[in-house]
């Protein structure tokens, strides 16, 4: 199999744009996997289902018609722009990532990202369920506050609303729900590298995880 760089962490702790800029730089694939549990979150909304209804989120996750294109997604055959970025969204897949049925529905799918000649993964998962055997993983994690500011100055980048005490709370309930679920919950591994991001710069993280893969 080809090389996989696991990337694991808290909510909005910069996962994502580190991940995307270290695959970038090593012409590896990326893999959003919070994008396909948001993804699930906005199906089932949109299929009016409710997202504790375990058995039909799962058959919706199963059957989810996504394409990743180079800077969008496209669900059934539409780009779906920020609608998965809102705060409803990601509260909406936290709750559907909790089940057990789910996240099995969505194993092969993110596991067939893994082409040569590697791929750079992000999420919570990454490096103990679905590539344990990843030869780098790291643990991206900054300060609660830091991590709210971040993800406030994304929302409002994208014209979105955010509230700065709200975000806060969101993150830190999203992170306790993350991290007490039975299945998969959110903690460093044993053979994971921290990386606390708190004081440092995109290009600074990024760095640090190109010269840990050339370790
Ligand atoms: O960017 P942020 O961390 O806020 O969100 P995300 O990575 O898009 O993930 C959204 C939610 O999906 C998380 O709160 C997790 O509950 C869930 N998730 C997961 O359970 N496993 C993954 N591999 C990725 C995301």
């Amino acid at each position: 199999a080809a090389p996989v760089v696991a990337i694991d962490g808290p909510s909005a702790s910069g996962k994502g744009t580190v991940a995307a800029r270290v695959a970038a730089a090593l012409g590896f694939a990326y893999l959003d996997s919070g994008a396909l549990y948001r993804l699930t979150a906005l199906a089932a909304q949109r299929a009016g289902v409710d997202w504790a209804d375990e058995e039909r989120v799962a058959a919706i996750a199963a059957a989810l018609d996504v394409e990743f294109l180079e800077n969008e997604i496209r669900l059934d055959g539409q780009l779906v722009g920020d609608a998965i970025r809102t705060e409803a969204m990601s509260a909406g897949a936290s709750k559907v990532a909790a089940l057990p049925a789910v996240r099995e529905a969505l194993l092969f799918r993110q596991r067939a990202f893994n082409t040569k000649p590697g791929l750079v993964g992000d999420g919570r998962d990454m490096g103990s369920v679905i590539f344990p055997h990843a030869p780098l993983k790291v643990f991206l994690t900054a300060s609660a506050e830091v991590r709210a500011e971040r993800r406030y100055k994304q929302l409002i980048e994208k014209g979105l609303s955010a509230n700065l005490t709200d975000l806060l709370l969101d993150l830190q309930q999203r992170d306790e729900r993350d991290s007490q679920r039975s299945v998969a919950p959110l903690r460093q591994e044993r053979d994971a590298k921290l990386l606390d991001t708190t004081g440092l710069t995109i290009e600074q993280a990024v760095d640090q995880v190109l010269v840990w893969s050339r370790e």
